[in-house]
């Protein structure tokens, strides 16, 4: 099993790389985080964009797997699962791990008052109720999947996680909240899910025995990961790779590659600590040219120059093996393009173990820019020579070998 995750702040470009990766696999398999993350792929006119679904679907014939690392908001899944079956995706290829849980519509209540209570230190989240799912599968008032078949116990379930949280629910705005609507809904929801219920431990473990080849996928980025991402502006889920084993329910000895994608450049929605943000015109360049808004809610994201200190950070904690630089194309017609090095905190430099520290300032290196459009380049001798000089200086500084270097959006701009 190879593993590809995002080693930024999320949105890299892991859906456009799944995408070109997964003629080589039988099964993509999502680990991590719910319906927050937006894959975006495109293929030929086809532009699609995922939430929960991996993003191998225009790939005929891969398995779509949905893991029980994941958080599923049923909705949301029936109406994308409607949406993949439209366009002409078989949808029997999908199958949702039992151990993934339920984000129900309390979950994104909760999250919005979560939200609400911080005030000016809010985290920025997608508000789709991830980090009180999460909550509740570690409070043990998580609904899984499997339980979608347990229709006895579904609505105790239900009604105990509702209790737990009435206090909390009581004061925000979560009318339409009423205890027989969820669980009538979550009924009515189940018969459209429970055909592509399976037990995910013998369903990736018969694959593993078959000798079938798995990717895992995962979702937003190793900056973003619960225990080692910028804590507390974090998602909720285990987004490094260690997290495919646990969101699989597979021991490490199944890994083989881990794939780290970066953008040429950074970017972060929400709040929180981002070193090489630029306040400035260069940083509405990029986000212009970039057409840096999220796929999944259609924020403006923060832009700045490729961060090596946390990128070097990512290298270790995900144990890549290689790396997908995307979007080079954008970085095109800068004068000079930059890379920040280092951080300076009260007169020191200082590394990634600083980045929480207020008036962090980075350091950046200076690299020629280049001119010319590279959207036709499709090897990296087409490349202007600073091009090069750039891919060069990140393989360099990261010490992983860059195996493959993304010039559009579309399937075939890419360098090998
Ligand atoms: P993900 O969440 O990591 O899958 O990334 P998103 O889909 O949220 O954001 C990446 C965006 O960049 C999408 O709109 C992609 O279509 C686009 N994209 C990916 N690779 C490239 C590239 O090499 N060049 C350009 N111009 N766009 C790209
Ligand atoms: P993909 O998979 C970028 C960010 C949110 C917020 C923080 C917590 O497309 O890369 P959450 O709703 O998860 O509780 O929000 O995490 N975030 C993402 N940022 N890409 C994503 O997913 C993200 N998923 C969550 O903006 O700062
Ligand atoms: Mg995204």
């Amino acid at each position: 099993m190879d593993v590809i995750v995002g080693i930024q702040w999320g949105d890299e470009g892991k859906g456009r790389i799944v995408d070109l990766y997964a003629k080589q696999y039988d099964m993509v398999a999502r680990f991590g985080g719910g319906n927050n993350a937006g894959h975006s792929i495109h293929v030929g006119d086809r532009k699609i964009a995922l939430h929960t679904i991996p993003s191998s679907v225009l790939v005929p014939r891969t398995r779509l797997f949905i893991g029980g690392g994941t958080v599923v908001n049923l909705a949301a899944l029936v109406a994308e699962i409607d949406a993949m079956a439209e366009i002409g995706v078989d949808i029997r290829r999908i199958a949702i791990s039992d151990r993934a849980q339920i984000v129900f519509p309390y979950h994104a209540a909760l999250d919005a008052q979560g939200e609400r209570a911080r005030g000016a230190s809010a985290i920025g989240t997608t508000g789709r109720g991830i980090g009180p799912a999460y909550a509740d599968r570690t409070a043990r008032l998580g609904v899984s999947v499997g339980d979608l078949l347990r229709r006895e116990s579904l609505a105790n379930k239900i009604r105990l996680a509702l209790l737990a949280h009435a206090d909390a629910l009581a004061h925000g705005d979560a009318s339409g909240l009423r205890e027989e609507d969820v669980i009538a809904q979550t009924l009515a929801l189940a018969d459209r899910v429970a055909p592509h219920i399976v037990d995910g431990v013998s369903y990736i473990h018969e694959a593993l025995e078959r000798g079938d080849r798995i990717l895992a996928e995962g979702a937003q980025g190793t900056m973003l990961d619960v225990g080692y991402g910028t804590y507390p502006y974090v998602t909720s889920s285990a987004t490094l790779s260690g997290g495919a084993c646990t969101g699989l329910g597979v021991g490490p000895r199944a890994i083989g590659r881990v794939i780290g994608v970066a953008k040429a450049y950074c970017t972060r929605v929400g709040g929180g600590p981002f070193p090489s943000e630029l306040l400035d015109a260069t940083g509405e360049v990029l986000r212009e040219r970039g057409r840096e808004f999220g796929v999944t809610t259609g924020r403006p994201r923060r832009c700045g120059w490729f961060d090596a200190v946390a990128a070097r950070y990512a290298v270790r904690v995900n144990g890549l093996t290689a790396l997908a630089i995307t979007k080079l194309d954008i970085l095109a017609g800068f004068e000079r393009v930059g890379v920040v090095t280092a951080y300076r905190s009260q007169g020191a430099t200082v590394g990634v173990e600083a980045i929480m520290e207020p008036g962090l300032a980075p350091e950046t290196t200076w690299y020629d820019g280049w001119s010319d459009s590279i959207d036709d380049a499709r090897s990296r001798n087409d490349l202007p020579r600073a091009a090069a000089a750039y891919l060069d200086a990140l393989e360099q500084t990261l010490g992983v070998p860059i195996e493959l270097v993304s010039v559009g959006p579309e399937r075939s701009a890419f360098l090998n």
